[in-house]
C-alpha cells in the first residue's frame, strides 16, 4: 500500500522526522527560517493527505477548497488562529494543535519576561555593554518589585495555571479573568476570580494569555489601558492582535501605564522602526514563548504522531475540531 503523503511547511530536524518516514511519505519546505511560498503551499495542499503547518501559514477556504485528498492539518502550535477551523470541518479535514507539551516552557518565558520588564534587566545589560556604567548609585536602573505585588492573568488556560504557580513562589497575589470560572483551580492555587474591569484596575502586572478569536481581537485597547494603574506593567505572550498596539503605545508615552513586555505582535516580524521598539520601558521578543529545544522537538513529535495516527485510521491525540 502506498504511504500517505505529508508536506511539512518548514525544514525540521531530520532526526525528529526520520522515524516517521517508514510510515509516511514526507516532503519538507527547504527553509528553516522562511515560510513556505503561498503558491507552493496551495499546490502541495492539492496533493497532500496531511500538512504539518506553522503559525505563519494561513490555512483558509482558498487553500481547503482544492485540497481534495487532505485529511489532517497538524499545526505546530497550541494557538490555531491561522487556521479556518470551521471550514476545515466543512471539508472533513481534522485539525490538531500541540497543547500540554509547551505549557511549562511558555509559562517560564512569560514569567521571565515579567521579571525582565519589572527589573529592567535588558536595559541594565545593554547599559554595561555600552560602557555607560560609571559608579554604583542608589537608584541606578531601579525597577519595580515583583514579590508581594498583584498579578492579573487574563485567560486562565493551562499556561495561565502554570504562570500562577510560578507567581506563588514569588509571594504574589494572583487574580484571573476567564470566560468561565475555574473554582477547582482557584482552590488549588489560592487565586481569585475577578471581572475584567476590577482586575485591570487593581493589578500591578497584567498578563494576556487569551487565544486570538473574534471576541478577543483588541481586547486590550485605549479603554483598558486607561483603567490600569499608572504603575502597571502589561505582558503579552498570546497573540499580538489581542492588543491595539497604537493604544498601547499611546498609553506608554502618556504614562497611563509604566511598561510592557511583548513576545507577540499584530504583524510578525515587527518592523525594527515600529514605535514600540523605541521605548526603553518596553521589552520586545520575537515570539519565543515555547522556544526551547526540548519543547520544539516535542511539538514536532506530537504533530507527526497526530499525522501518522489519523492517516493510518486512528484518532488524533490532540484534535481541535
Ligand atoms: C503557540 O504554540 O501558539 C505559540 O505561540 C508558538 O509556539
Amino acid at each position: 500500500m502506498e504511504k500517505p503523503y505529508v508536506f511539512i511547511t518548514r525544514k525540521l530536524p531530520e532526526e525528529v522526522v526520520a522515524p516517521f518516514r517508514e510510515q509516511l511519505n514526507i516532503r519538507m519546505w527547504e527553509s528553516e527560517f522562511e515560510p513556505v511560498d503561498r503558491n507552493l503551499l496551495k499546490k502541495e495542499a492539492k496533493q497532500a493527505n496531511g500538512l504539518l503547518t506553522m503559525l505563519t501559514d494561513q490555512v483558509d477556504e482558498e487553500l481547503l477548497i482544492d485540497a481534495a485528498h487532505l485529511r489532517i492539518v497538524a499545526n505546530m502550535a497550541v494557538g490555531f488562529d491561522n487556521i479556518d477551523v470551521e471550514n476545515a470541518k466543512k471539508h472533513k479535514v481534522i485539525v490538531t494543535n500541540t497543547p500540554d507539551v509547551l505549557t511549562d516552557t511558555t509559562a517560564d518565558l512569560a514569567f521571565g519576561l515579567l521579571m525582565a520588564t519589572a527589573r529592567r534587566i535588558v536595559e541594565a545589560a545593554d547599559f554595561i555593554k555600552e560602557g555607560e556604567w560609571g559608579q554604583w548609585s542608589p537608584f541606578l536602573l531601579a525597577g519595580s518589585d515583583i514579590h508581594h505585588k498583584k498579578l492579573g492573568i487574563v485567560g486562565m488556560g493551562r499556561i495561565g495555571e502554570a504562570v500562577a504557580k510560578r507567581a506563588q513562589g514569588f509571594d504574589m497575589e494572583v487574580s484571573y479573568h476567564n470566560r468561565s470560572r475555574k473554582k477547582d483551580v482557584e482552590k488549588e492555587l489560592s487565586i481569585q476570580y475577578e471581572n475584567l474591569d476590577d482586575l485591570l484596575r487593581s493589578s500591578d502586572f497584567i498578563m494576556c494569555l487569551v487565544p486570538l478569536t473574534k471576541e478577543t481581537k483588541h481586547l486590550f485597547n485605549e479603554e483598558s489601558f486607561k483603567k490600569m494603574k499608572k504603575s502597571a506593567t502589561f505582558i503579552n505572550v498570546s497573540r499580538g492582535a489581542t492588543v491595539d498596539e497604537h493604544a498601547l503605545y499611546e498609553a506608554l508615552i502618556s504614562k497611563e501605564i509604566k511598561g510592557a513586555g511583548l513576545d507577540v505582535f499584530e504583524k510578525e516580524p515587527i518592523s525594527s522602526s515600529h514605535p514600540l521598539l523605541s521605548l526603553e520601558q518596553v521589552i520586545c521578543l520575537p515570539h519565543i514563548g515555547s522556544a526551547s529545544i526540548e519543547t520544539r522537538q516535542k511539538m514536532i513529535q506530537l504533530s507527526l504522531d497526530n499525522l501518522s495516527r489519523v492517516l493510518h485510521g486512528d484518532s488524533a491525540i490532540t484534535p481541535i475540531n
